[in-house]
């Protein structure tokens, strides 16, 4: 057996832990919609990078696969429109679902024809056209207005789910990233499909940075009311006790001594270096022999050096000389800085003359406000990160 940890943006994990609550009750939602053909309330998943957003949706998305429902999943970008990668991504789906017979029918052809229309109204040129070969429902998807024509498209595959006795789970990742109109509309859509007088058979999860909940209130006031919302944190000592120990019988091996304790302490439950230091630890022993705190010891460093590499590294490098002395006099707290510190750190008399550089370290995504006047890392482990390159 090789390596059994995997660390890596969106790598599952050998074993899901210490989220047992938020899968369950989430999953329990799905079963709802399964049962009632009905919408649920849709849902958010927020957190820092490397907390394990993607790995949980991945985990939904497998659920909802191995039940038999239509899964769509769509990863937004800067830059990008989110309505022509969900149009992308519906379309390989339906693509997918109709060579394997698994849709059919009336309710089936009318989703691919209202897809059809919507597709001809995101992009007129055809210029990121892909093979419908079926002509656009007339009144479907074509006001021009995103909101109502992606309510119709969602409307249209939920009836397409139903008729085939089956739902639809929809899957955005980052979707901080995604414009503020597509959030917009995309708000609009779920609030219409949920609460129409002929609701559908149609879930989503959305993933994406702590921004996340208050830039889709920014789109629609009642965004906040509208979606369930869940914050993934650093794993209790218990969870990320077992995201060691599970992979490491699994691989033969056991932990003795004083190791496990070193290495969950070394992790301070964040996911992520969990993984990675679970790997650089088993990357040393051959089993049956037992890890002990030699190779613990090693595994830390090699994980940090791995996370300094591949997390924040790249991560202050990016910042400007002024960005790195904001981000120098934040490394000082344990959690999030007040902005009246961080300017008397910096030598200055007030917060005020800090607002541009705050906002552009936001916008790099190195920084989020957790609340007014305050500032935070985007990734655990960057404050640091920062004092100990400061120290080499
Ligand atoms: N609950 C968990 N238990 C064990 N490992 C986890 C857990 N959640 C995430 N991981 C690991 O952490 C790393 C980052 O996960 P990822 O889902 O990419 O985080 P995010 O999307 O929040 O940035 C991956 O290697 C993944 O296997
Ligand atoms: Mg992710």
């Amino acid at each position: 057996m090789g390596n059994p940890f995997n660390p890596g943006a969106g790598r599952k994990p050998p074993y899901l832990a210490g989220r047992g609550q938020v899968t369950s009750s989430v999953k329990a939602d799905m079963q709802r919609v399964y049962d009632d053909s009905e919408g649920m309330r849709p849902v958010i998943v927020s957190g820092l990078r490397g907390m394990g957003k993607t790995v949980l949706l991945r985990e939904l998305d497998d659920f909802a696969r191995s039940q038999g429902w239509v899964a769509i999943w769509v990863e937004a970008s800067k830059g990008d429109s989110l309505a022509r990668k969900l149009a992308q991504a519906i379309y390989v789906e339906l693509r997918r679902l109709r060579s394997a017979e698994r849709l059919t029918g009336r309710a089936f052809e009318h989703a691919l024809a209202v897809l059809r229309s919507f597709q001809l109204k995101i992009d007129p040129s055809g210029a990121y056209s892909f093979g419908i070969d079926i002509d656009p429902a007339k009144g479907y998807a074509d006001s021009g207005d995103l909101s109502l024509d992606l309510g119709d498209l969602l409307g249209a595959l939920g009836e397409a789910a139903r008729d085939a006795g089956t739902a639809v789970l929809i899957c955005i990742d980052e979707l901080q990233e995604a414009s503020i109109d597509d959030l917009r509309a995309l708000n609009v859509a779920l609030h219409n499909i949920g609460q129409g007088s002929a609701p559908v058979p149609v879930f989503f999860v959305g993933a994406g940075l702590p921004t996340l909940p208050a830039v889709l209130a920014e789109a629609s006031t009642y965004a906040e009311r509208m979606y369930r919302f869940y914050t993934l944190d650093t794993l209790e000592p218990e969870a990320a006790k077992a995201a060691y120990v599970e992979p490491v019988e699994e691989y033969g091996s056991r932990w003795e001594g004083d190791a496990l304790n070193a290495a969950i302490e070394a992790a301070a439950g964040y996911p992520y270096f969990i993984q990675q230091c679970g790997f650089c630890i088993c990357e040393q022993i051959e089993p049956p022999a037992a890890i002990t705190v030699v190779e613990v010891a090693a595994g830390i460093e090699l994980a940090r050096e791995e996370l300094a590499r591949g997390l924040y590294r790249s991560r202050w490098d990016r910042a400007t000389m002024k960005g790195k002395e904001f981000m120098r006099a934040m490394a000082i707290d344990d959690g999030a800085s007040q902005l009246g510190d961080i300017a008397q750190r910096m030598g200055k008399k007030s917060a005020n003359g800090l607002s541009v550089l705050r906002d552009r370290l936001i916008r790099d995504g190195l920084i989020y406000a957790p609340e007014r006047g305050y500032v935070a890392f985007t990734v655990p482990g960057m404050a640091d990160y920062i004092e100990r390159a400061e120290e080499m």
